[in-house]
């Protein structure tokens, strides 16, 4: 059995008995956070293949939803004060601006998700650049890792 197989298994007899108390330590905090915005990397890249002709187009609203979807974890995901990963410590610092910009992008993702289903990727596309706030945020709280 694999790692992953062996977790959910794990998972599934933990679930059975009552749900695990939540008490993650730094390691996981981290993991999970990054876990999260590699969903929203993930499907961003996938929905742009889409509109450029290079994977199924029928996909697009799907990614557009996966990333509203993966976009409404993500405040939650930062919300413990653990500094690492590649975040910077003026994510909790500044935690309102930094709240607030999350925030936005679930919003704004929300609606492209309702764009998406009743109009796809004409009535999204010309709200995506402004939508998708990901590089004023990196720019400002992310500190990349070469
Ligand atoms: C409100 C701020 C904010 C917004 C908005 C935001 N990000 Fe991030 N993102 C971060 C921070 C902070 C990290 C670093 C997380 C860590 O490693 O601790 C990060 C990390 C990442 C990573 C690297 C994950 C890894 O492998 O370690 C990817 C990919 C990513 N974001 C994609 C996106 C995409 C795509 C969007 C837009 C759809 C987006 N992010 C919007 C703050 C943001």
């Amino acid at each position: 059995m694999n790692r992953f197989l062996q977790t959910v298994a794990g998972l599934a007899f933990a679930t059975a008995a009552a749900l695990p108390a939540f008490a993650a330590d730094p390691t996981d905090v981290i993991d999970y956070r990054k876990h999260v915005m590699k969903t929203l990397g993930e499907q961003a890249a996938a929905m742009a293949m889409t509109l450029q002709g290079k994977a199924p187009a029928e996909n697009f609203t799907l990614h557009v939803q996966a990333l509203a979807n993966a976009a409404s974890q993500a405040l939650v995901a930062f919300e413990p004060n653990v500094p690492g990963g590649e975040s910077k410590p003026d994510v909790w610092a500044k935690w309102d601006d930094f709240s607030k910009r999350m925030k936005e992008l679930e919003a704004n993702t929300a609606e492209l998700a309702k764009l998406a289903a009743s109009g796809g990727a004409a009535a999204v596309g010309p709200k995506l650049q402004s939508a998708l706030t990901c590089k004023s945020c990196h720019d400002t709280y992310r500190q990349e890792k070469k």
